[in-house]
């Protein structure tokens, strides 16, 4: 990853550290964005997640300098995005993967980039391998590509410049499951070697199972934010009984809250309590487990219930949680 040589990196700041402070966006009367602050550390993949509308991409235009915020700012090693001399090099952008000129082939859109950041045209080749698109693909225009093959061109596009930085809205879209599976790889070995990863997503199961920090935001608000493990810490046990409302009576007894979910309780409780309670009162258990992985998807629905379109179902798509 290239150092910034034109621009210095201050000694305070960590220069490929993204710091959004309090960064506000209103159309009108209609607040997007309010008052969001998080970084994003080298090393680390951090997942921007919310339901449609949440404010994520307004959130990633304002860190690069495409929309203004109305108030707050963004600063990526202590600079703001317009300031840096030679961006590419620096932050790896995908904000739109059809943002692309449609008449250009994908070699042609990868050539300029090359060109215009004063790369060798070796690097092309390499991206377009390195995102598998064939070397017949890439001389068909951008305007015939599945939406797929955008998304890789558009990640080749993020990744030419060997930046230290990454800001991907919704990378995943479009990918076929052997294709998620591809960029997760990618964006973690990525960050293993000390790139800086922001990703968006409105699909939990895809951010869960590749960041190490979330953020969740709903309604242009930050509802949520720390490491999986913190977010998932002390949220208890989900438990699925054949007589689960005599199950939630007896919890309540104990003075155990639990409240239904899915098919059955989550609770603040401790696996072990709750397996006690329902064996003192010849409950039969279906499912007794820590809230884990599902249980990040019963707060994302807890945390943006107010935000989520659908609130008769609790169905998240699934996509990328069979990889
Ligand atoms: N230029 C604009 N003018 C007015 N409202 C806008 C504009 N851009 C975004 N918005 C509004 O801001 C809110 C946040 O939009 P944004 O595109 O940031 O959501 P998102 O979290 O990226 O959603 P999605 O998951 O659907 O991509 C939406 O209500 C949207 O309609
Ligand atoms: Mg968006």
């Amino acid at each position: 990853m290239p150092q910034m040589d034109a621009v210095a990196a201050p000694n305070t700041v960590d220069w490929s550290m993204i710091t959004v402070d309090g960064v506000t966006k209103t159309y009108g009367a209609f607040l997007a964005v309010d008052d969001v602050s998080f970084t994003c550390r080298p090393g680390q993949v951090t997942g921007f997640l919310g339901p449609n509308g949440a404010g994520k991409s307004t959130t990633m235009r304002i860190m690069v300098g495409l929309t203004p915020a109305s108030r707050g700012r963004v600063t990526i090693g202590g600079h703001r995005y317009p300031d840096l001399p030679n961006p590419g090099r620096h932050v790896g952008v995908l904000l739109d993967a059809s943002a692309q000129h449609a008449g250009r082939t994908g070699r042609e859109v990868l050539t300029i980039g090359a060109v215009t950041m004063g790369l060798s045209m070796s690097r092309v080749d390499e991206m377009l391998e390195l995102v598998s698109l064939s070397q017949s693909e890439a001389k068909r225009r951008v305007k015939n590509y599945s939406l797929g093959m955008r998304q890789r061109l558009g990640i080749a596009h993020a990744l030419l410049g060997d930046p230290a930085i990454l800001i991907l809205d919704e990378p995943a879209n479009g990918l076929d499951p052997a294709g998620i599976h591809w960029m997760r790889g990618l964006l973690r070995e990525y960050a293993e070697h000390g790139g800086t990863v922001c990703l968006s997503s409105h699909l939990l199961h895809e951010v869960e199972r590749i960041a190490d920090e979330l953020i969740l935001i709903g309604h242009g608000r930050i509802v949520a934010q720390g490491t999986k493990q913190e977010l998932l810490h002390a949220r208890g046990a989900y438990v699925r009984a054949v007589e689960r409302e005599e199950l939630l009576d007896a919890l309540h007894r104990e003075g155990i809250t639990a409240v239904p979910s899915g098919d059955g309780l989550r609770s603040d409780a401790e696996a072990i309590q709750i397996g006690r309670v329902a064996a003192t009162n010849n409950i039969t258990l279906v499912e007794l487990r820590p809230a884990d992985s599902a249980g990040l998807e019963e707060l994302f629905l807890e945390l943006t219930a107010d935000s989520q379109r659908d609130t008769t179902s609790v169905a998240v798509p699934t996509e990328g949680a069979v990889i």
